[in-house]
């Protein structure tokens, strides 16, 4: 099945660059680390024009200095893609001078980690500001001309985790479930003008994700009845960190996404994503959950 869905990116991957003869733009959000600076890196290696974001310039420093010493098309933007005011201020002047962009790959996001019942209501706000409602208003501020043009394509990076829920960290799949189910209704709703949209679904990679994971503030005191569970639960995770796969192959699947017509909407990557979420399928629910809780808190 996963060899089918591979084979079907690569068939219907067409290069439009070539038809229409303009190198393609994409504007990547989170551009300054981890998936966000290699899909930057990959795609302007492959000749793109990139637009790389990210809440501070000085961030993308080392990034536009490996793309200048390789003649490398790279344009710096630094955005807040939490702010509204920033968004509908800055976009218009970037469309204006850069052109039309091709393909917005909305990967700005972080963790927040803690036990539910422990977490705040900002702390989940802001959770959902940076991985749901930013990606919606970057969609809005860049779906309108790519509606006109009847042309483009929105990837959006959830998780594995905008499949399963995983404990203690149900405020971030909260955010790519959400981010998973509203794609869903864009996905339809913009097939008629041929405006393409994906997500991505990474399992585990090697970025600085882990380092600016946000841990709720009253997510770990040593009174709080979870503490033997987060131990345990932490003692696997920092055994299953090692695996973490390279970056680059969520870059690559990204350019195969952007080139491809008629992209699978759903693009698990990394072993242990693809694993499982096909145990979400295939097992029922009464074998799949005890399976859960054991391989996280037991
Ligand atoms: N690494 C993994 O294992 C993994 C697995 C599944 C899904 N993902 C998803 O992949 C995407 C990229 O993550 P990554 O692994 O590359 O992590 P990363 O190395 O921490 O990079 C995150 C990027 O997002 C931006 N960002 C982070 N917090 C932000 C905030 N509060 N507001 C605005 N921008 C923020 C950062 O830009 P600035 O700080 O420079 O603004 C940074 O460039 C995320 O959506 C994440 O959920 C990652």
């Amino acid at each position: 099945m996963i060899l089918l869905r591979r084979r079907r990116v690569r068939e219907s991957r067409v290069s439009r660059q070539a038809r229409c003869g303009r190198k393609k733009t994409a504007l990547i959000t989170g551009a300054s680390s981890g998936i966000g600076k290699a899909t930057a890196l990959y795609l302007a290696g492959l000749g793109y024009r990139v637009i790389g974001t990210s809440r501070s310039i000085g961030r993308l420093d080392a990034l536009m200095s490996e793309c200048e010493g390789n003649g490398r098309k790279f344009i710096p933007l630094e955005l807040d893609v939490n702010s509204n005011d920033a968004v509908s201020r800055v976009l218009p002047d970037v469309v204006r001078e850069h052109g039309p962009i091709d393909a917005l790959v909305n990967n700005a996001g972080y963790g927040l980690w803690g036990p539910v019942e422990t977490l705040t209501i900002d702390e989940l706000k802001q959770q959902f500001e940076t991985n749901f409602f930013a990606a919606v208003r970057m969609i809005q501020a860049l779906v309108p001309d790519m509606v006109e043009r009847r042309a483009g394509i929105v990837i959006n990076i959830s998780s594995v985790l905008g499949r399963l829920g995983t404990p203690f960290n149900g405020a971030y799949v909260a955010s790519k479930f959400a981010l998973e189910g509203i794609s869903e209704s864009l996905r339809t709703e913009l097939s008629p003008f041929g405006v393409r949209v994906a997500l991505v679904e990474p399992g585990l990679f090697r970025t600085e994700f882990q380092s600016n994971m946000v841990r709720g503030a009253n997510a770990e005191s040593p009174d709080i009845s979870y503490a033997p569970y987060i131990e345990k639960y932490n003692r696997r995770h920092d055994r299953f960190q090692r695996f973490g796969g390279d970056p680059i192959k969520v870059a690559r699947l990204i350019h195969k996404i952007i080139e491809s017509d008629n992209p699978p909407f759903r693009n698990p990557i990394g072993m242990d994503a693809r694993m499982g979420i096909l145990g979400t399928r295939l097992l029922p629910e009464n074998i799949y959950w005890p399976l859960m809780t054991k391989a996280t808190l037991r």
